[in-house]
């Protein structure tokens, strides 16, 4: 739960707003991100790596006032497409703050970054490389690059979402050889500036081990570089995939105790090589964005399948949540428009869509006097689901508000059917 949710007189409030009235003035289902929350996080993830950047990772959440958010905190911004970026851009972002991410960027992509100046262009292919040397000389630019390294981790993760081991898509595996020549071929155009190396992991890890392996590996290849090369890079991106709480018993990561972990570790190997210790940048999207959002749903049909549960429908599902359909993701959930003495029942938290997966939390227990009509606030829903919402079965992606002292503002707003119909001929 947001750090500032609290239930008052029965029904639960965050960021000081009451839930009852949010649904109310805004309408279900709702997206709620608590400002406070989502703000401090990121002054919790400077702090711990003053002396580095943290860059928040956009496809968590991003919507033009989380980019001024961003802005205002002193991060800066991970991005991955066009889209992304003209998110950013569009409130004035600091192009030098972002780093543009992605296995297979268009040419279009790679030219607006150039032109745009952003800070760090992200190399993941060897066609990317000449690409962008091709695009530097074309705009009389010398943009600044780092290599995406594939460190042969393999992250205690859902499949989908581990990103190091060497079977996947993303960057040059570190075993093979082929970082190794990345940094050769970029070295050898004068009008690219190799500023670092790159790595993440994978998402929604919670053992810091893997981070920690990765930190090293990615350094002795720094040293590597230097050796064979004579260049000194200043610059490790360490990417993002710090896990969040989701359900009672998830481990909770300590920010202070990672940043301190990473940096000794890094420190380390560039001082007994002689080198000068690198800058840090981090890239942390769930850890930011996950725990100040709050999902929440009118309870509509309530149906006890005899001895087995009970399936409670809500007026969302699969298009504003499908993070349990994917990946099999768990979440805490509860009735938050009033408290209920009643005893619990085990219940299916069901969306509205024609498909059995279409489920947001699968097993949970709730309040046997349930009722339709009550709101359910599903938890930990800031990252991930507004970002990857979809219009499945043609509903409406439900709107976005910012809460902050008690006060409720639309930040995306509802999709209408005029929306749905849109752009069709
Ligand atoms: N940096 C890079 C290069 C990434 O690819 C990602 C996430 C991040 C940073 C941020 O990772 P985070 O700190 O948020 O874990 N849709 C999946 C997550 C996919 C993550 C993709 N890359 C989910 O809902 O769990």
């Amino acid at each position: 739960w947001p750090r500032t949710s609290n239930r008052v007189g029965g029904s639960v409030t965050i960021g000081g707003a009451d839930v009852r009235d949010l649904v109310r003035e805004h309408g279900s289902p709702l997206y709620v991100v608590d400002e406070e929350d989502f703000r401090s996080r990121c002054r919790d993830y400077r702090e711990a790596f003053a002396g580095g950047e943290v860059h928040y990772a956009g496809k968590a959440f991003l919507c033009r006032e989380v980019a001024r958010w961003i802005m205002q905190e002193g991060l800066g911004l991970d991005v991955c497409s066009a889209g992304e970026l003209a998110v950013a851009l569009s409130v004035g972002f600091p192009p030098e703050r972002i780093t543009l991410h992605g296995n297979n960027k268009s040419l279009a992509e790679l030219e607006k970054a150039v032109e745009t100046g952003v800070g760090h262009i992200v190399a993941d292919s060897f066609e990317e490389i000449a690409r962008l040397g091709f695009l530097a000389d074309k705009h009389g630019r010398r943009p600044q690059v780092m290599i995406r390294v594939t460190v042969g981790v393999e992250a205690h993760t859902h499949e989908f979402i581990a990103t190091a081991h060497d079977d996947q898509k993303f960057g040059f595996s570190l075993s093979s050889g082929a970082a190794a020549e990345a940094a050769r071929r970029i070295l050898a155009l004068p009008q690219l500036e190799l500023v670092g190396l790159h790595s993440h992991i994978g998402s929604q890890i919670t053992d810091t081990a893997g981070f920690e392996v990765a930190a090293r590996r990615l350094a002795t290849l720094l040293v590597q570089i230097k050796e064979e090369h004579g260049v000194v890079l200043p610059e490790l991106d360490l990417g993002g995939g710090y896990g969040i709480p989701y359900v009672e018993g998830d481990t909770a990561l300590d920010v202070k105790e990672i940043a301190d972990g990473l940096r000794g570790i890094v420190a380390n190997v560039a001082r007994s090589a002689g080198l000068p210790v690198p800058k840090l940048t981090v890239e942390p999207g769930r850890a930011i964005a996950g725990l100040a959002g709050v999902t929440l749903y009118e309870v509509g049909t309530i149906k006890d399948v005899e001895g087995l549960r009970t399936y409670v429908s809500i007026d969302g599902g699969m298009s504003d949540n499908i993070r349990t359909a994917l990946y099999g993701a768990e979440y805490t959930a509860r009735l938050a428009s009033r408290e209920s003495a009643s005893g619990p029942m085990l219940s299916r938290l069901v969306g509205k869509h024609c498909e059995s997966g279409d489920m947001v939390v699968r097993d949970l227990w709730l309040p046997q006097d349930l009722a339709t009509g009550d709101l359910i606030a599903v938890a930990g829903t800031g990252a991930y689901c507004r970002s990857l919402a979809n219009n499945y079965n043609y509903l409406p992606k439900p709107a976005v508000v910012a809460v902050k002292d008690g006060v409720s503002r639309v930040i995306v707003r509802r999709e209408t059917e005029d929306d749905l119909l849109r752009g069709q001929l």
